[in-house]
């Protein structure tokens, strides 16, 4: 079986229980009423093919579409969640064609790019992948119509700030892994957008940790259901009355594993803060403001390798005033 490479290696406190407590606790909601699911969960079958074809293809063929510090599309299979490696390879793509975001981490640095994926020569169906998107956004779009009514707000409060915005689709894959008590396919982490539209396959693997009790719960796979994440960018603006599911995935030493998620992201000039509607003399904003394009790019040039501190987080926003 050989020796895991010690990049993959959680610490004890991290390392999954491979028998884990079966739970039904995550709340299912049925829009099943809308077109759009039915059309979704169609052309996802589709994307899921595409993706299968192209993590199967030779990892020299994978490796031509590498992504680098530069170009933060295409093929990745070295990323670090928490600066341990995730047992996984992905795919990235741009919702949005073209996708406008700042060009470089520096805050002086006012330069702005433009970057497309469909000007690049990659091998999977570039166009299916950007259906699927298309329809998904819909349904993006209609939960947070129905977030934004849920906070008191108006129904548009929240996606007009969607207008040009930032996310990939993601395609992975978690190939079988020898050392499933060892390695996790993504350490834990909240995702750092407003939401997350997740599809999985029958295999399992996903867990969420309780806020309860801090056990991890496993999200059973349920055909034709897809998983909605609260990310970072809902907490903010909620001003913690919504919080972001803390989430890691956990490997199969048999069966290999795809899930593809869609990351709804603002538009890169939004500035992050609560909303002035939710917060008062008493309830004082627990953020300080950042802006959206310059915290992602700065997430997304330090995931590449070890790094001796830990990734920029919303936590480093909070406002200690207010606790
Ligand atoms: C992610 C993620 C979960 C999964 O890509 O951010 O949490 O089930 N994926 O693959
Ligand atoms: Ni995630």
């Amino acid at each position: 079986m050989g020796e895991i490479d010690e990049a993959f290696v959680q610490v004890p406190d991290h390392r999954p229980k491979l028998s884990t407590i079966e739970v039904d606790e995550i709340p299912v909601i049925d829009l099943s009423a809308s077109e759009t699911e039915k059309l979704a969960m169609e052309i996802g079958k589709a994307v899921e093919k595409v993706a299968k074809a192209f993590f199967h293809l030779p990892i020299e063929e994978k490796r031509k579409v590498k992504r680098d510090e530069l170009n933060f599309t295409c093929y990745h299979d070295e990323e670090h969640t928490k600066n341990i490696r995730d047992w996984k390879e992905v795919f990235d793509m741009l919702i949005q064609e073209p996708t406008i975001l700042p060009a470089s981490p520096d805050p002086d640095d006012e330069e702005l790019e433009a970057t497309l994926t469909s000007g690049l020569r990659i091998p999977l169906s570039l166009e299916t992948c950007l259906e699927y998107c298309r329809v998904v956004e819909k349904l993006a779009f209609r939960l947070l119509e129905l977030i934004s009514i849920s906070l008191g707000l108006a129904a548009n409060r929240l996606g007009e700030l969607f207008k040009h915005q930032t996310g990939p689709l993601r395609l992975n894959y978690y190939p079988p892994c020898p050392f499933p008590e060892l390695a996790l396919g993504v350490g834990r982490h909240s995702d750092g957008g407003a939401l997350t539209v997740l599809v999985q396959d029958d295999v399992g693997g996903l867990q969420i940790r309780s806020q309860s009790d801090g056990e991890w719960i496993p999200i059973k796979p349920i055909l034709n259901a897809y998983i909605i994440n609260i990310g970072d960018n809902l907490q903010v603006w909620s001003n913690d009355l919504y919080v972001s599911a803390e989430h890691r995935v956990v490997v199969n030493s048999q069966r290999e594993r795809f899930s593809i998620p869609f990351f709804f992201f603002p538009s890169h000039y939004v500035t992050m803060k609560p909303l002035e509607e939710l917060v008062n003399d008493k309830i004082l904003m627990k953020y300080k403001e950042y802006n959206w394009g310059k915290y992602y790019v700065t997430q997304n040039g330090s995931n590449y390798k070890k790094l001796d501190a830990e990734n920029v987080q919303i936590e480093d926003f909070k406002d200690p005033e207010s606790v």
